[in-house]
């Protein structure tokens, strides 16, 4: 699957951000702590989302999509979380909290991803061994024994926030434990995943600052629950405008969730309005650079947004430094960029990039989601046509992607 791009056109519309999917993972996997049925509302097939149901029907729950809800309900029949899509999809290792939580036992492989660095889980089963979960190793499996899982205090040595999540979820089912998790990552899908717990009758308080107490329950159950929007999708049409020229309004986000590229934008010389639950963005002139990017954990610029506000600075007036602070190999997308005629130069986790006043088209390859998004922009400033390959990097993430940006006025077709 590729997409074939006619570049150059200003970009002018409307685009609905649906659910995040960082969100929609968490959740998915909450639902195996309940047996009830949980209806998940108006869910975005993003390719990942499809994998992480796979997964879970594989486990023996039912999972059903109705007029875009999606539907889990049963128990699962199996806790060996050892099929091949978890080594695609790292997502998959947020079913050690659930499983754990309701089945005391587990065994797991290790999980794969985005390839945009070392992904370490030595927060998660750090913060799991202080609850009294047992873990050990062989052929390559994790075999993980929570029969004397009690409620603790664990202080994260880095606010990640799968671990979090990871831990939020071990000690939902802890009859009258009580969990404090100190340091924690305080990302807006945290708070999502808090909300959709809480709906099941879970107790999580003090999500979304650096502490969450956890009140174990004994029993959740069904919910029906909407995700929060997608504030890194939401970024990425607003980048779009930014990039291509043009007026976007992007609905159905929270403006709040986007502040730092917000004045960032701003800097750049777009001109922003922002709503309860809009932002419009209109550009019509070539964009100043940012002197210094730098990317941090929530509420910091989002290391998701790297490589497409990368993508804004190489086509920018003057020369900008992004400083890669949380994975270490999210530069990937670079030497696909300097096809295009972009001028970056890569020092270790620092990016110096020198804007150039056009991109030109060229045939690229998605070296990963975001990196991949980032291609797809660049290719519709660049006046011609660009070839951009491997595109189910993006799919696991963007929804329907090709055809918000055709709404938006671009010339862009998926094809095989
Ligand atoms: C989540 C997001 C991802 C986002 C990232 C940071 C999902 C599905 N994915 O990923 O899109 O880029 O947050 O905002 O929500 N680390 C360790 N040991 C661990 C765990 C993490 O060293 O046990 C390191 C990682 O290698 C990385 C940093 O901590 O350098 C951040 O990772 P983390 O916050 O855990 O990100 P994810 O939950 O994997």
């Amino acid at each position: 699957m590729k997409y074939i791009i006619n570049g150059g056109k200003k970009l002018f519309g409307k685009v609905k951000i649906d659910s995040a999917k960082n969100a929609i993972l968490p959740v998915i996997a909450a639902t195996i702590m309940c047996d009830e049925e949980c209806v998940i509302k108006d869910i975005p097939l993003y390719l990942d989302v499809v994998e992480m149901c796979a997964i879970l029907e594989k486990l023996g729950k039912k999972v059903e999509v109705k007029e875009n809800n999606l539907i889990i309900s049963g128990a699962i029949s199996s806790t060996s979380v050892i099929m091949a899509e978890t080594k695609t999809l790292r997502s998959s290792i947020f079913m050690m909290g659930s499983i754990l939580s309701n089945y005391r036992k587990a065994i797991f492989t290790y999980p794969g991803g985005c390839d945009i660095g070392k992904r370490p889980i030595d927060i998660h089963l750090a913060g799991l061994k202080s609850l009294g979960v047992k873990f050990s190793f062989a052929n390559d499996l994790i075999y993980c024994d929570a029969n004397k899982i009690s409620g603790n205090t664990i202080e994260l040595s880095f606010p990640s926030v799968g671990a979090t999540e990871n831990i939020m979820m071990a000690s939902t089912l802890i009859e009258n434990g009580i969990t404090v998790i100190k340091n924690c990552a305080r990302e807006p899908e945290i708070v999502d995943l808090a909300n959709f717990i809480n709906s099941m009758g879970g107790k999580v308080f003090g999500a979304g600052y650096e502490t969450i107490v956890v009140f174990g329950v004994k029993k959740l159950h069904g919910t029906e629950y909407r995700c929060i929007s997608d504030r890194i999708s939401t970024g990425t049409y607003l980048l779009a405008g930014a990039i291509c020229l043009g007026r976007i309004e992007v609905c159905n986000v929270n403006p709040n969730f986007l502040l730092p590229l917000i004045v960032f934008l701003r800097n750049s010389g777009c001109n922003i309005e922002l709503f309860s639950d809009k932002i419009i963005l209109e550009n019509f002139s070539r964009p100043k650079s940012i002197e210094k990017i730098e990317t941090g954990i929530y509420p910091g610029f989002p290391t998701d947004m790297q490589s497409l506000i990368l993508v804004l600075q190489t086509i920018s007036k003057g020369t900008s430094i992004i400083h890669e602070t949380v994975f270490e190999s999210r530069f990937r997308v670079v030497s696909e960029l300097a096809k295009m005629g972009a001028k970056i130069n890569i020092s270790e986790r620092y990016a110096t990039v020198v804007g150039v006043s056009k991109l030109k088209p060229a045939i690229v390859t998605c070296p990963d989601l975001r990196g991949g998004a980032g291609l797809v922009l660049a290719g519709l400033s660049a006046k011609g046509k660009t070839e951009v390959g491997e595109i189910f990097h993006i799919e696991r993430g963007y929804y329907k992607f090709d055809e918000n940006l055709r709404n938006l006025g671009a010339n862009i077709e998926r094809i095989k």
